[in-house]
């Protein structure tokens, strides 16, 4: 099976068999089944955090689990409870339409509702965990479900327990989030409040916000409908303080956020922009021309290639600042 149409890097990768899963019941049924216990299995959602760098020699569970409703509401908050195989984008519209906060800076970003809390997807100064509340999942190793709470998730940057200890072990089959029936607007991150007022807000609302983020995402990012990637190739690297300021000593241009008094995170992508590689295309395969941060695939591109740009990106950084960059992306 082509697993092209499942990546949004549009990697023409296949693998060896691929099976659509619409319910819990489902996903339990199947991992019961003898054949499919003894198979590497890949679970995906939208694919829009995946690098394909050869075929898959397995199973591949595609997260088809639909549906929205409330779960329950109180005065100030409503919990909503989301399949995982929901589009991600469409919900955040769902909620911006009911006036649920917390959500709207979080517009436009690729791929599903289970996939979200994997990497703990953030944008424009919110990231999910911020609103999420629980998790529903099926373990692997025995078809039993359990629930993950906000803490047991253990979100970091770009980072949960679905990353590190509980790597490959649990298939999300649906997230609930506490949303609120007051916002609270985020809008000191980069040109948010530019861009608002370019669009002539004058009163906010999550409606505006949701606006503006896709704005900008769409100004800077490409579709991946029409040109191939997965958002951030790379996290934005923590650094020193005290290398902060010497690399601000010698270029006092670089952008940096101050986290700690010892810790500075630097955009991955003026480093890479500062290495020369925004905008180069060799080939099929490329460098985003307005966000360095953004491996492209314009089409036919390989896994591999992409894969070898990378590490040659890492290189370049490496020698130029001294910092690595760990890539975001997951590797199969
Ligand atoms: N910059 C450059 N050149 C570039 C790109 C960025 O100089 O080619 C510098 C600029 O100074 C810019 C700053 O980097 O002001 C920040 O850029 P941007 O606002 O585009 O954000 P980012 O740090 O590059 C992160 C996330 C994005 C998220 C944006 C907005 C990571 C790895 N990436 O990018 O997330 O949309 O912030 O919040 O944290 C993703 O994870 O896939 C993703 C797209």
């Amino acid at each position: 099976v082509s697993l092209k149409k499942y990546n949004t890097f549009g990697i023409d990768a296949s693998a060896r068999y691929l099976v659509e899963v619409d319910s819990d019941e489902d996903i339990q049924t199947l991992l019961q089944l003898p054949d499919v216990q003894t198979l590497p299995k890949l679970i995906l959602g939208g694919g829009s955090n995946l690098l394909l760098t050869q075929d898959f020699n397995g199973l591949v569970v595609k997260i088809n689990i639909k549906g929205i409703s409330t779960a329950k509401e109180d005065r100030d908050s409503v919990w909503v409870r989301v399949g995982a195989g929901e589009n991600w984008h469409e919900f955040v519209l769902y909620c911006v339409e009911r006036g649920l906060a917390g959500l709207e800076n979080l517009s436009l970003i690729p791929g599903t509702v289970g996939a979200a809390p994997m990497q703990n997807i953030g944008a424009y100064g919110v990231e999910i965990k911020d609103t999420f509340d629980r998790l529903e999942a099926v373990e692997i190793a025995t078809g039993q479900k359990r629930i993950f709470t906000n803490e047991e998730c253990r979100f970091g940057y770009r980072d949960s327990i679905f990353k590190n200890e509980a790597k490959g072990e649990y298939i999300i089959c649906n997230v609930q989030f506490k949303l609120q029936k007051t916002p609270t607007f985020h809008v000191a991150y980069g040109d948010i409040q530019k861009t608002l007022d370019q669009m002539g807000v004058k009163e906010l609302s999550i409606k505006a916000i949701s606006d503006a983020v896709i704005k900008i995402r769409r100004s800077k990012l490409p579709d991946p409908a029409e040109i191939g990637n997965a958002g951030s190739f790379f996290k934005n690297p923590e650094i020193p303080a005290d290398r902060y300021n010497e690399l601000k000593a010698v270029d006092p241009e670089i952008p940096g956020y101050i986290l700690s008094d010892e810790v500075v995170k630097v955009p991955a992508g003026w480093l890479i922009e500062q290495c020369g590689w925004k905008g180069k295309r060799f080939g099929a395969i490329g460098v985003h021309a307005r966000q360095a941060l953004v491996l492209v695939n314009y089409g036919g591109g390989k896994g591999n290639d992409i894969r070898q740009l990378a590490e040659k990106i890492q290189t370049s950084v490496e020698e130029q600042f001294g910092i690595h960059l760990h890539t975001e992306v997951n590797f199969v």
